[in-house]
């Protein structure tokens, strides 16, 4: 999770000559980031280079990737009016360079490639804080308050992110990640109330035939529900114990995890440690994808991630020579 970015020295030379929006803009330099990450990192896939936020420029509420302070939305959305002001937005024209960018990344990577998107609760998230958020006042004020204009809102981003989903996947991406990052802020009934029909309706629309990963970090309080919802992948973060998590949603989906990617920090020795430890206690059940919890941290050594990926490598072919 996040494979090219600030820690890595190869990215931090393009982000020199081009901003961050621009460098998303430009579908062959959002390939050449994705390719290189991957190959210098060694994964098993790589992941597109591309921002959940970007299906919001084209509803004209003002993203911007301000220096330091990350994503902002200068015209956030509270209201019922300015819901229903937005445009429905079409990903074909609106969002083509992301699709030029997967064609060129799949043509050029010896790994398979992975699609992405924000699942609508995060993206309103964004949509409706204006930015960032560590209690999301605006958000569940808006839901509790106004149901209508909830649902409207999240109606409106699903029909936009399946067609998103739809065009990587036609460009050739290999599976599709929602990321759910922030949706571990709700209680179970409320997700169960203003989410869980969003996403049963966003993975019906998803092209069939690719896995599809369906992650959130703090989420062991909704992993069921988050199981009901869909995905043949379920991402969790280290809050929770992989098996215990993997026991919950049921042996017949995959888990994806869980190493919190502070411990890519520690010695590489500490490093190998914790993922034999999680390796370990999967055994040779077939379906675990090894991952961090969350996206790699600015300033992580590059070295150490090496480290991780070559664990993984020699610790996965002991356990399969064993099953
Ligand atoms: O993993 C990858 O290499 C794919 C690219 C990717 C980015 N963002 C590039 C990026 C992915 C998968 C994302 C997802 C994303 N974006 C999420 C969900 C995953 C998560 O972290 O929970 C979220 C919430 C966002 C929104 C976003 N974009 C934030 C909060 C920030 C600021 C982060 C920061 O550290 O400044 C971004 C900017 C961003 N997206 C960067 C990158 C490489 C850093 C931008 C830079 O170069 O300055």
């Amino acid at each position: 999770m996040r494979q090219a970015g600030r820690y890595m020295p190869e990215y931090r030379a393009v982000r020199d000559r081009m901003s961050f929006l621009d460098l998303c803009h430009d579908a062959d330099a959002a390939a050449e980031v994705t390719v290189t990450a991957a190959e210098r990192l060694g994964v098993d896939a790589a992941i597109i280079f591309a921002d959940i936020l970007l299906i919001l420029e084209p509803m004209g509420i003002g993203l911007e990737f301000a220096k330091g302070d990350g994503p902002v939305i200068r015209q956030p959305v509270r209201s019922r009016e300015h819901v229903d002001r937005l445009p429905e937005i079409e990903p074909a024209e609106a969002l083509a360079f992301v699709f030029d960018a997967v064609r060129r990344a799949v043509a050029a990577l010896r790994v398979p490639l992975i699609g992405f998107a924000g699942a609508p609760f995060t993206v309103a998230s964004y949509v409706i804080e204006g930015g960032a958020s560590r209690n999301y006042i605006h958000t569940k004020t808006l839901m509790y308050s106004d149901a209508g204009a909830w649902h409207a809102l999240m109606g409106k981003l699903t029909r936009a992110l399946i067609k998103y989903l739809n065009g990587q996947i036609a460009a050739g991406a290999h599976a599709v990640q929602l990321f759910d990052s922030w949706v571990g802020c709700l209680a179970p009934d409320d997700y169960r109330t203003f989410v869980l029909p969003h996403m049963r309706a966003l993975f019906h629309g998803i092209t069939p035939g690719i896995p599809v990963i369906h992650f959130g970090t703090g989420t062991s309080g909704l992993l069921e529900l988050m199981r009901e919802a869909g995905g043949s992948v379920i991402g969790i973060d280290w809050r929770i114990d992989l098996a215990d998590a993997w026991q919950r949603v049921g042996h017949d989906v995959a888990v994806q995890g869980n190493l919190d990617p502070v411990t890519l920090f520690a010695p590489p020795a500490e490093i190998r440690a914790h993922a034999t430890a999680i390796l370990e206690s999967v055994g040779a059940r077939p379906g675990h994808v090894f991952n961090l919890g969350h996206g790699i941290l600015p300033h992580t050594p590059v070295d150490h991630v090496r480290a991780l990926i070559d664990t993984v490598h020699e610790v996965s072919a002991r356990v399969r020579a064993t099953r």
